[in-house]
């Protein structure tokens, strides 16, 4: 019997080149699991009408963690018109399977470690060594959603926010609502995992991101719960920043920050801004991770011009398959992963398209198993 249970959730376009590319290097790594295809993505969407079909979230349900490649997703109307004909008018709504999968199973944490490896062409400043955790199951992406408005929740808005009153006398296809919601208990062990991984991993500060002074419920709220768990924490230096201010001193003094927490929304920008000063979406990996189940995914979506050519840097992928590998505790494997990764950086022989090079995605994954 293998060691571990793998769910294997290539999705749509370039998710299975990535994928591909990530099995070639967990196989030289004598990686003792047993991948178990998922099917989640556009296609079950199209046919099935559910991106995330029952039978996926009840492997999910079975095995000790998942690898993700990319899903597609399309605007509402798309998504109704390219259903199949006996689907269609159904009523069915397209969700993000990948922010289903989040909600459904807790992962409240999403992990995106965004480090500027030594030799990386794409580098915005060497030594850059940042880690996001975003709060990954509410704020924004609650899914609380009102377009057109229903009238009694206007009733109701009209009579309890006075800052409602502009839009009060619109009609309902004229303004739309998207709730921010935040809990304490999802702010607290957000920040708590933060602080925690700052202790384990000799971090030196954490940096608490929000707009307090403008959303003031929600961020108020999480503001709360950040300065309560950091006072636990006496050990590790931590400050807070407004969103929009980290923006510009993460571009200006990316060396001064360290392990950064946020909301969901804000999360979502500022480690994509992270990715890019270390070199962009081929480089942007993160995991999933609640208390039973975690998936790890590269941050990139399935780039449909590039589907099935393995044109792409599969380094996203391979470095998420890395934080799969600490995650199940398999450490000395995971350094070694990442070793690989830096050496084939370091050295500049292989390099994909985005990094100013001509090899593929495979040759890129045999690369970095060579150096293993
Ligand atoms: N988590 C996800 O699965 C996810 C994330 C973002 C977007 N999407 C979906 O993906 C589809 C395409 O979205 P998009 O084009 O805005 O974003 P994308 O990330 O798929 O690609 C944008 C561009 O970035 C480059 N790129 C992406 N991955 C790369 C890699 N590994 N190596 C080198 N270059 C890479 C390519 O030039 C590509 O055309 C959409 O349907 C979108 O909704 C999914």
């Amino acid at each position: 019997m293998t060691k571990y249970r793998i769910a294997w959730l290539p999705g749509d376009g370039i998710g299975k080149d990535v994928l591909d590319a990530a099995r070639l290097v967990l196989d030289h790594l004598a990686f003792d699991a047993e991948f178990i295809h998922g099917d989640i993505g556009w296609e079950f969407w199209c046919n099935e009408g559910d991106p995330l079909p029952q039978r996926t979230i009840d492997l999910l349900q079975q095995v000790d963690a998942a690898l993700f490649g990319a899903i597609t997703s399309k605007p509402s109307d798309a998504a109704e018109a390219e259903l199949i004909p006996e689907l269609q008018g159904k009523g069915l709504v397209y969700r993000s399977p990948i922010v289903r999968l989040r909600q459904l199973f807790d992962l409240y944490i999403c992990l995106r470690p965004c480090k500027a490896y030594a030799g990386n062409p794409l580098n915005y400043r060497d030594q850059i060594d940042l880690v996001v955790f975003r709060e990954n199951t509410e704020d924004l992406y609650a899914g609380v959603e009102f377009s057109p408005i229903p009238a009694d929740l206007k009733a109701v808005l009209t009579q309890h926010a006075p800052n409602f009153a502009p839009f009060k006398d619109l009609s309902g296809d004229q303004v739309a609502i998207s709730c921010k919601i935040n809990t304490l208990r999802a702010s607290q062990r957000i920040v708590k995992a933060a602080f925690e991984f700052a202790r384990k991993n000799g971090r030196k500060k954490v940096t608490v991101i929000h707009k307090a002074n403008v959303v003031r419920a929600s961020d108020g709220l999480f503001l709360q719960a950040a300065r309560e768990v950091a006072r636990q924490y006496p050990d590790i230096q931590w400050e807070e920043a407004n969103v929009d201010a980290i923006c510009m001193w993460l571009l200006k003094n990316p060396l001064n920050y360290d392990v950064l927490v946020a909301p969901n929304l804000y999360g979502d920008i500022i480690s994509d801004l992270c990715a890019q000063m270390v070199g962009g979406l081929g480089f942007g990996c993160s995991g999933n991770i609640g208390e039973k189940l975690a998936v790890f995914e590269p941050t990139h979506g399935s780039a449909p011009k590039y589907a099935g050519q393995y044109k792409v840097n599969p380094i996203a992928t391979i470095l998420s398959a890395k934080m799969m590998l600490d995650w199940l505790g398999e450490v000395e494997k995971a350094k070694h992963l990442e070793a690989a990764v830096a050496a084939v950086i370091a050295e500049g022989r292989v390099r994909t398209y985005d990094m100013g090079g001509n090899h593929s995605t495979l040759e890129m994954a045999q690369a970095i198993a060579e150096k293993l």
